[in-house]
């Protein structure tokens, strides 16, 4: 995974404090401000909990004034630009990053069909993002699928990029947003326990949720198809569930996924995932009322859930999307270094 420093990073004084410090520690620690936005590994908890903070000051000015681009200052932010690159299709984090950007007053471009660009002419995606990159925008947002030769551009674009998504590694800002979910209905996850089902293995919501939940010292399951079960040593400490019921009596969160069956090799069949991992109002009957359960969407009603899970007030779903849209604008205030007058 690459990152993008700013040049000012090195200032004398980080230099100084760099002689006496561990490098790899100081790598992990980057801040985002000014900088792309990659991995939820460049966060520390003193940067989730500002990025939290800032989240949930954005939902409560919403709440209470509809707005909250008024809060939000800095030099030029009226002419600030988001370029997004989606080359994967999205409902949520597209229109949410676009939403983010409205709210915040900010400008955002979006090249999202892939089959109106020049793609279909034979350029590359790496050529793509280079010319995106070359209209000078403030910040590019992408998501695209497998393409590890696109690391080292995005280091290269002159100006922080932003995932939106990329390959099966990671999922940032979903990440993100939902331990806000959890968070606000919860109160602090240390100690909180965090079931996983469904497709571990190809989710990239799945290795942001865990590294995050890691850091905050939440417990960790997952129940999955053997075939779908993650095998990054990431997840060698989380505890394993092979009966769903099971982990639904053990958990306080119980986070689903959606097959995704794009980056599959080999058939699983759907009917037996849904036989054994679809969850139901009788898995509902074993979580704990003050449990909640949630979905990174888009929700496969029929094979992830049964239709009365969505309405049980304990799914959180709706919510995650709302605050994705206040999430990814303490993310774009970050970037693109706005100040938050938080008060
Ligand atoms: N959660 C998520 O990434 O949804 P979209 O694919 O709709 O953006």
């Amino acid at each position: 995974m690459v990152f993008h420093p700013k040049e000012s990073f090195l200032t004398f004084r980080s230099l100084v404090l760099l002689t006496s410090a561990n490098w790899a520690a100081i790598f992990r620690s980057m801040p985002i401000r000014g900088n792309s936005f990659l991995s939820v590994k460049q966060l520390h908890l003193q940067d989730l909990k500002s990025i939290f903070e800032t989240a949930c000051f954005f939902k409560k000015q919403f709440q209470l004034n509809k707005r909250f681009d008024d809060k939000v200052i800095g030099e030029g932010k009226e002419q600030k630009t988001v370029l997004m690159v989606f080359a994967e299709p999205s409902t949520r984090t597209r229109l949410s990053f676009q939403m983010a950007c409205a709210r915040l007053g900010i400008r955002s471009l979006i090249m999202d069909n892939l089959a109106t660009s020049s793609v279909t002419k034979g350029e590359t995606l790496e050529d793509t993002l280079l010319n995106v990159a070359a209209m000078k925008p403030d910040a590019i947002v992408v998501r695209y699928g497998q393409h590890p030769e696109l690391d080292h551009v995005l280091a290269n674009l002159g100006c922080p990029v932003v995932s939106a998504g990329i390959g099966t590694a990671e999922h940032p800002s979903q990440g993100l947003l939902d331990i806000m979910t959890m968070e606000e209905n919860l109160g602090p996850l240390k100690g909180q326990k965090v079931l996983i089902v469904g497709d571990v293995l190809y989710s990239r919501v799945a290795n942001s949720n865990m590294l995050l939940l890691k850091q905050l010292g939440a417990e960790i399951g997952f129940c999955t198809p053997e075939e779908l079960a993650p095998k990054n040593a990431d997840w060698a400490d989380a505890k394993r569930f092979t009966d769903l019921k099971d982990g639904f009596k053990w958990a306080s969160v119980v986070m689903a996924l959606r097959m995704q069956k794009e980056r599959h090799i080999g058939g699983l069949s759907i009917g037996s995932y849904r036989d054994q991992f679809r969850i139901s109002s009788e898995h509902l009957d074993l979580l704990s009322s003050k449990g909640i359960i949630l979905h990174p969407g888009p929700v496969i009603v029929g094979v992830d859930f049964t239709p009365d899970v969505l309405k049980d007030p304990r799914c959180k779903v709706l919510d995650q999307v709302t605050n994705g849209v206040f999430l990814r604008a303490a993310i774009l205030a970050e970037v693109l270094e706005l100040e938050v007058k938080i008060s």
